[in-house]
């Protein structure tokens, strides 16, 4: 096991598994947020983040998130190290004719770096305060109370700089997805010339609805819910 994870491309199905395992959090993270522009108050966006607090998903499934977090960062270093010493100037050569694809597949080590240093703000902005300091304020529907995860998202987006870290993060995380998300789907060998270019264009689609969908709903809280 430990010789499969040391080798090359030991690395890569790694770096493939723990991407697609992080772009399923990110539907699902994406699909909570929308309910931030349900016009209730809060309410129902408050009643589905506060999941996350459930003891299961809290100590059960966040591990396993961070986890997979830290596995894409470790593995990506090694990676980029490695194709550096080996390659000189033709560092990440992707095979992927399509343009932003291929500028994508050059700089996604600068991408990922970009859209981790949204996460450590990201992070300190609203995980910190909910779940390790519980800074944040509470309030009560039908007899249960909860964390009012809605008026701190609320708060943060009311403040301009923030929404720009905000979209530019998304964008960010869109150009890395254009080409990880193909490019893992090859690696794991689901991929011959036809599906190549399939996995592109369903990379793509993925990837801008992804960002645009975290992008617009900062842009909108700030100009509609404050
Ligand atoms: C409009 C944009 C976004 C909003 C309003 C937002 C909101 C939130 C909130 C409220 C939490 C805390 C959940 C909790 O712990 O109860 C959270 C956590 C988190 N977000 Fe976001 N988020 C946004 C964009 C993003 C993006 C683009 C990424 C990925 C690049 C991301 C990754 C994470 C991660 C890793 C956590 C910590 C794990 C968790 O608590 O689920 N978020 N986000």
């Amino acid at each position: 096991m430990s010789t499969i994870f040391g080798s090359s491309i030991g690395r890569k199905l790694l770096m493939s598994l723990s991407g697609l395992f992080l772009v399923t959090f990110l539907i699902v993270h994406l699909s909570i947020n929308l309910l931030l522009l349900v016009p209730d108050g809060g309410e129902t966006f408050n009643i589905a983040a506060n999941f996350m607090a459930l003891p299961l998903i809290k100590y059960g499934l966040q591990p396993v998130l961070f986890g997979g977090f830290i596995i894409h960062i470790i593995y990506a270093s090694i990676l980029t190290l490695q194709n550096n010493k080996a390659r000189g100037n033709a560092k990440y050569a992707s095979g992927n004719n399509t343009k932003d694809v291929m500028w994508a597949s050059k700089n996604m080590y600068v991408l990922g770096i970009t859209v981790t240093a949204f996460l450590v703000v990201h992070i300190v902005d609203f995980f910190v305060p909910l779940q390790i300091t519980h800074g944040a304020a509470s309030v009560t529907y039908d007899g249960v109370e909860m964390h009012n995860t809605y008026a701190l998202v609320n708060a943060a987006l009311s403040e301009a700089w923030r929404v720009a870290l905000y979209v530019v993060g998304s964008l960010g995380l869109t150009i890395h997805l254009t080409h990880g998300f193909w490019s893992a789907f090859q690696t794991l060998g689901f991929s011959n010339n036809i599906w190549r270019k399939r996995w592109t264009v369903i990379g793509i689609a993925f990837a801008w609805i992804i960002g645009l969908g975290f992008a617009a709903i900062a842009i909108l809280q700030f100009a509609f819910y404050q």
